[in-house]
C-alpha cells in the first residue's frame, strides 16, 4: 500500500518539475531575445566597441573553454579531433553574415528551439534563471566578437 503512495508522489513530482522547468526555459528565451535588437535574423550591432580580432577568435574556437570542436569541424588542422554534431564551420563566412553568426552564438535557440549548442554569452540582469545557468559565463562579449570575426574569414574556396 505505502509503495503505491510512494510511486504516486514520485510520478507527481517528476511531472510537476518537468512542466515547471519548461516554463522557465520559455521565459528565459523570451528575456534573452528582448535584450538584443534582432533584425533580419541577425544582431547587427557589435557587442563591444573594440573590433573583433580573428587571431584571438581562432584560438577561442580551437580552445577547451568554448570547446566548439567537440561538436564542429573547422579548418584547424593542428587539433586532431573534430566533432560532427553541428555543421562543418569551413566556409561559414560565405554562408552566413556576421550578424547571423553573432545571433547564433548569443542565442542558438533563436534558429533552432531544440538546439544543443550552448549559449556562450552571459546575459546580465535576468531573473528566474535556472540555477544551473545562474552566473555562468562561458565567453565574454569581446570573446564573442573575436569568434565572429574569425568565422567571417572562413570563406568557401569555391566562391
Ligand atoms: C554541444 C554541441 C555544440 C557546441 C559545443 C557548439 N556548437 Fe555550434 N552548433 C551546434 C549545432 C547542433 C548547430 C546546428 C544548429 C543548431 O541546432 O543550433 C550549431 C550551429 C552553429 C553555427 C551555424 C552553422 C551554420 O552552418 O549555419 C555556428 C556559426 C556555430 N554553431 C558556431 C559555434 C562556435 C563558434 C562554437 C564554440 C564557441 C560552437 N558552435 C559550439 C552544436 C554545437
Amino acid at each position: 500500500m505505502y509503495i503505491y503512495i510512494f510511486i504516486f508522489f514520485l510520478v507527481f513530482n517528476v511531472t510537476l518539475s518537468f512542466t515547471f522547468s519548461e516554463e522557465i526555459q520559455e521565459d528565459f528565451l523570451e528575456q534573452i531575445k528582448a535584450q538584443y535588437k534582432i533584425e533580419k535574423n541577425g544582431i547587427y550591432e557589435p557587442l563591444t566597441d573594440t573590433a573583433g580580432n580573428s587571431v584571438l577568435g581562432r584560438a577561442i574556437v580551437s580552445g577547451r573553454k568554448a570547446n566548439c570542436l567537440a561538436c564542429h569541424t573547422a579548418p584547424i588542422p593542428e587539433e586532431k579531433f573534430h566533432g560532427n554534431f553541428g555543421p562543418d564551420l569551413s566556409g561559414i563566412g560565405s554562408r552566413r553574415t556576421k550578424a547571423e553568426i553573432r545571433l547564433q552564438l548569443v542565442i542558438p535557440r533563436y534558429f533552432n528551439p531544440d538546439s544543443i549548442m550552448p549559449s556562450y554569452f552571459r546575459i546580465k540582469g535576468l531573473r528566474r534563471v535556472d540555477p544551473v545557468y545562474k552566473g555562468k559565463t562561458i565567453l565574454s562579449a569581446q570573446d564573442i566578437e573575436d569568434v565572429v570575426s574569425y568565422l567571417a574569414t572562413l570563406k568557401d574556396s569555391k566562391n
